[in-house]
């Protein structure tokens, strides 16, 4: 019998402890494991930097959710991005990635793996043709995130993983913004999906974590063998809180597009809004390929404001009940300008962004609230 969404975020990996019923995976708050006799181990488990049971119980859960063979646990989505470009490329390898991609993973080809001699072109997914020049055949990874941060432009997931595969690459897929809930690129053909599981998969803005899923156990084994080498493991309390939020992701998401759609509809009539970006808005260049490849559109909606920079800061700064901060994917809502703040990393780069954007991450709050306060934000 196979399981819906809901129940393998609720259940997989989280079998009641063995020990005491215990219905939740405890913290297990331990570095080492007695051993008995030398090489005795119980379960495997012999040091918690290799394995930890809350980080494995999280790990098998990502993996149901995500419907991979394998998935991992890390410190932050950043570690588990470094760890799978050193796992899967060598130097002169060459990576395209999205020309909007989130500002830290720009950073991280850019100015880490970049003197590791790791070359990367910024490259509009959307444009498969595009795609197609830039291969090389150096080229390793194919690198997407759909929808982005924070243009929430929308790529082909299954058209660039056959693009890829046909020129030997890999398809790696940041499902970040998108949730396993809206959208599964395994499914759809990617090879490894990446997470900042501090966003929707916590959901509480109370953890930084990051995850790998691997479609297949030949790269799931690799991966592994590398995070445990390189060592930017999740901690077991960050795993228990990263598990928990992952229960109610269903829940959540649903509400986040609830409000998130009616936001839309507030912006679009709004005078003072000149274009209002969001993947479900029908005249938005992605929105069919969105439709195909996703249960609903998300909880992040990018906006543009007359007068510039000064305004939109102005905007940020009038918000009340949306939080000024960066981040996203929490039950509350946040408010940021993405040149001065997420992004100021990419500022003078080919990903820059339009200084007069304001991003929001629409929460689960009451949705006149939210309404109400963008209101009086845009007014001045
Ligand atoms: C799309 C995306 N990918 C990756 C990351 C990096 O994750 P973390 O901040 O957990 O290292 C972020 C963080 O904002 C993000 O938005």
């Amino acid at each position: 019998m196979s399981n819906g969404f809901e129940t393998l975020a609720i259940h997989a990996g989280q079998e009641p402890d063995p020990l005491t019923g215990a219905v939740v995976p405890p913290i297990y708050a331990t570095s080492t494991y007695k051993q008995d006799g030398v090489g005795g181990l119980r379960s495997g488990y012999e040091y918690s930097r290799s394995a930890n049971p809350t980080r494995t119980a999280l790990e098998e859960a990502l993996a149901a959710v995500e419907g991979g063979a394998r998935g991992l646990a890390f410190a932050s989505g950043l570690a588990a991005e470094d760890t799978l470009l050193r796992t899967v490329c060598k130097p002169q390898d060459h990576v395209i990635i999205p020309n909007d991609a989130y500002g830290g993973t720009y950073r991280l080809f850019a100015k880490v793996h970049e003197r590791w001699d790791l070359h990367y072109d910024p490259v509009p997914l959307h444009d498969l043709d595009a795609v197609a020049a830039a291969m090389t055949q150096k080229t390793r990874v194919v690198w997407v995130e759909t929808p982005t941060n924070p243009l929430l432009g929308v790529a082909d997931i299954a058209a660039l993983a056959r693009l890829a595969h046909d020129n030997g690459a890999l398809l790696v897929v940041d499902n970040t913004f998108a949730s396993p809930y809206l959208q599964q690129p395994l499914a759809l053909g990617a090879d490894v999906v990446v997470h900042s599981t501090t966003k929707y998969v916590g959901g509480h803005s109370d953890v930084v974590g990051g995850a790998l899923v691997a479609a297949n156990a030949g790269i799931g084994e690799e991966l592994a063998y590398h995070q445990n080498a390189m060592g930017g493991v999740a901690g077991p309390f960050d795993a228990w809180l990263t598990l928990r939020g992952l229960k109610t992701l269903g829940v959540r998401m649903d509400r986040h597009c609830d409000n998130a759609e009616r936001v839309v509809d507030l912006l679009l009539a709004h005078p003072r809004v000149t274009e209002v970006l969001y993947p479900g808005l029908p005249e938005h260049p992605g929105h069919e390929i969105a439709a195909k490849q996703m249960r609903r559109f998300g909880g992040m909606v990018s906006f543009r404001v007359a007068g510039g920079e000064a305004e939109a800061v102005a905007v940020c700064d009038r918000a009340k009940l949306f939080t000024l901060g960066e981040s996203l994917g929490g039950v509350e809502s946040l408010i940021e300008h993405p040149g001065r703040m997420t992004h100021a990393s990419a500022a003078g780069s080919p990903l820059e962004v339009p200084a007069d954007l304001v991003r929001l991450s629409v929460g689960i709050e009451t949705i006149d609230d939210l309404l109400a306060d963008l209101s009086q934000a845009l007014a001045g």
